[in-house]
């Protein structure tokens, strides 16, 4: 291989790597978020600009979408959970208010789009 080969090789191979990997770039927001019981945390999840239409959630495999935007409303409450997109700056933002520890667990933001779906995992710990 050329070196002139290895440059218009690379490229596509880089094309073919994001084909392989959707979503895997789209969506990221913090590892961890801690609270306390009876106290509230927020998770901010930033997104591509390109998802800026689209519906926004909050997911758990127990509760599956536990809150979601809609095409109309970019707030939404359930409950004490809450979510809120802010495309200005490519961030949504979900609050679980009056926390306890059964809300310690693994959760997932998401955005809905054709195809598989890009979500980011965080893990929300509790302490007494
Ligand atoms: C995005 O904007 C909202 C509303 O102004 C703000 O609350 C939030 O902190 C911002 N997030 C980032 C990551 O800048």
């Amino acid at each position: 291989m050329t070196q002139q080969d290895r440059a218009s090789w690379l490229p596509s191979a880089l094309a073919l790597l994001l084909l392989w990997a959707p979503g895997s770039w789209s969506l990221s927001g913090p590892r961890t978020v801690t609270g306390t019981v009876g106290g509230s945390l927020s998770v901010q999840c930033q997104y591509e600009e390109e998802f800026t239409g689209h519906v926004k959630y909050w997911y758990s495999d127990l509760h599956k979408k536990i809150v979601e935007t809609t095409k109309s409303k970019r707030e939404v409450r359930r409950g004490r959970v809450s979510i809120r997109d802010d495309p200005a700056n490519l961030t949504f933002t979900v609050t679980l208010d009056s926390l306890t520890e059964e809300d310690d667990g693994t959760y997932m933001c998401g955005i809905d789009k054709w195809g598989p779906d890009p979500t980011f995992q965080v893990k929300v710990s509790v302490f007494p």
